[in-house]
This record gives structure tokens, sequence and C-alpha cells, in this order.
């Protein structure tokens, strides 16, 4: 194998230990990696926050191989992906024969530097192309004969090579999230057909659940409240975002670092919500009384009714955080 260059930002990747593997993520995880092994790249396709880019880490890790990542950009050009002209070579010829007569002649040339497709098809590294419908179509183009005939196409320039042979081991996972996003560009139909889209909606409630408890710490029983009172919304559709399980994880977040609970009777948790939900993006009122507050309370009441007992926690050291009153902060 080729010694790989020293600026060469890869990542090596392993399971993360709150990474939740619930039996639908098993089946997504499972799915992509049997089309990654018959040489197929995966695309995962799917509104924000559906845990994308999560699950293409995890797929990653599960490969084995050193990843390269990459963010699409509307920005890029094909160079950002394969590489370009970018770096200068100064060599100095100092002429002082006659000492009384000096003589420098600097020449400065512009020289090849590989990129990290290019990298990740020399070395077979993996690939994640997160977001890659942000990149314009153009610029991906140089995919079709990577993904296809196993052919990265290189202009002039980068020494005498114009095609590179993919090593075997390269696989490539992409993201993106739905054409209707804001800076999202339609991508070609040639690319598309050449990797196998797996379309990720919201996780189901238990996948949530476990989601939220094993990012912010609660216990499963009250983060299944803060779940269903985010999924409530997401049906009644009257949020202008439709909340994901961000939404769960950052009430989730700040109700045990404020040492609130996630009661009906909590203004902590009420408030929280409010914000997190963005309650006061609903622009519909009733008899001169915004609708957004009479939703959230009645959805909270429902979900949440008041909890006689203390929910424990647990601070990431082991240390029992304080359920209620002062703000608590786990060191
Ligand atoms: N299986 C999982 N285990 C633990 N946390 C997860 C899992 N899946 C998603 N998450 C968490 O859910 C949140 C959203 O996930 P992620 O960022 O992967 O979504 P996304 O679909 O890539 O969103 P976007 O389209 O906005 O980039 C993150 O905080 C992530 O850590
Ligand atoms: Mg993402």
């Amino acid at each position: 194998m080729n010694s790989l260059p020293d600026d060469l930002n890869v990542l090596s990747l392993k399971q993360k230990p709150d990474f939740v593997q619930t039996p639908c993520v098993q089946s997504l995880t499972e799915r992509a990696l049997c089309y990654l092994q018959a040489g197929y790249p995966v695309h995962f396709s799917g509104p924000a926050g559906t845990g994308k880019t999560t699950l293409a880490m995890h797929v990653a890790a599960q490969l084995g191989r050193p990843v390269l990542l990459i963010h699409g950009d509307d920005e890029f050009g094909s160079s950002d992906l394969i590489g370009g002209q970018l770096g200068y070579r100064s060599t100095r010829v100092v002429d002082n024969f006659i000492h009384s007569v000096m003589k420098t002649e600097e020449n400065v040339s512009k020289t090849w530097v590989d990129h990290r497709l290019t990298n990740a098809c020399k070395y077979g590294f993996s690939v994640i192309y997160d977001e890659f419908n942000r990149s314009r179509p153009e610029a991906n183009n140089v995919l079709l004969g990577v993904l296809e005939e196993r052919l990265l196409e290189l202009p002039t320039g980068r020494k005498s090579e114009s095609y590179l042979q993919v090593h075997p081991a390269f696989r490539a996972i992409f993201t993106s999230n739905p054409e209707e996003y804001a800076g999202v560009h339609k991508t070609q139909d040639a690319l598309m057909d050449r990797m196998i889209t797996i379309t990720i909606g919201q996780y189901d409630r238990e996948t949530e659940v476990q989601i939220t408890a094993a990012k912010s710490g609660l216990e499963l029983d009250e983060s299944a409240r803060i779940v269903d009172v985010v999924r409530a919304f997401r049906e009644l559709a009257v949020l202008p975002l439709a909340p994901t399980v961000r939404a769960c994880i950052m009430i989730g977040k700040v109700i045990a670092l404020r040492g609130g609970s996630a009661s009906c009777e909590d203004p902590i948790f009420l408030e929280t919500c409010r914000d997190v939900l963005r309650i006061d993006g609903i622009k519909i009122s009733r008899d001169g009384i915004p609708a957004g507050d009479t939703w959230l309370n009645e959805v909270v009441a429902e979900h949440c009714p008041p909890w006689s007992g203390r929910f424990p926690r647990q601070s990431t050291n082991g240390r029992l955080l304080p359920t209620n009153g002062q703000v608590a902060i786990a060191r």
C-alpha cells in the first residue's frame, strides 16, 4: 500500500457507547452493510433530524476501514473532491560563483494536491459524503465513473495519470435531505441510479425514547414522556417545523441540567418545551388567546401527569443529581 500523506484527516470510527441499537436501527444497519458488501454505494435520504449522519457513521465504523468525511457545499467544484493545482513548490538557486556578484533565481510552481475522494479511491477508504446534494450536480459528476466503472478520471496536471483505478475496498455512503429543503440541489438521475437509496423517516417511539435517554441521561420513563409530547406535536402538524428527536434530546438535556422533571406541574419543563418546540411560531389564536399555549398545556397534561415520586438522575460520572429546584450542573 502507498504511504499516507501526513496531512490526511482520516477518521478511525469506533462504535459510540451512546449509540442506540433498537430493532429498527439494526435493520437499517444490516441492509446498508449488505448493499455495501455487494459493492453498491448506500444513500440515506430523509428529512432533518432523522439520524442519517449518525447512521452513516455507525455503518462506516462497521466496515472497519479508515473514513474520510465530506460535507456537501454549494461552493464545491469537482476539484474540491478530487484535488487540484493548489500547493506551491518553490526552488531557489543562488549563484555566488563570483563573490562580488550575487545572482538569485527563484522558481515557484504549482503542485497537484489530492483531495479526499482521490485519497479514498487510492487507499481503499470509506467515504461519507454528508448532504451531498448541497453540492451542485456538476461538482458531483466525477462520482459517476467512480461508482460504475470504478475509475476516477483526473484532469491533466496530476502527474502523468489521467485515470486512477479505484481500490477494491473503497466504499461510499451518502446522505441527503429532501429536494424541497433550502440550499439543496436536485440530484442528477444518473448518480441516483448508481446508488441504493434507503429512505429514513422519523424513528419509531421505542427508538426515540432510547435515543433521548442515552443522550440526556434521563431514565426511560421520563424520556418516554418527553418523546410523547414531541410526537403529539408532530402529529398535530401546527408547528412551523416538525419537531424531531433533536427536540426530545434538547428538552431532556435542559431539564436534567436545570433539575426539572417531565411533569405538567413543572414550570421548568413547560418553559423548556415552549422554547424548544417554538410554540410562539404558531400564529393561530382562539378568542384572542394564542392557540399554541393551549395546545402545549393540553398535550403536556395528557402525556405528563403529575409525578408523585422523583425521577432518578445520574450524572455521567455516576453521581445523582437533584431532580427539582436548583440548577444542577454535572461536573
Ligand atoms: N441511533 C442513534 N443513537 C444515538 N443517537 C442518535 C441515533 N440516531 C440519531 N441520534 C441523535 O439524533 C440527533 C439527530 O441525528 P443526526 O444528526 O444523525 O440526524 P440527520 O438526519 O443527519 O439530521 P440533518 O439532516 O439535520 O443533518 C443527533 O443528536 C444524534 O446524535
Ligand atoms: Mg446530518
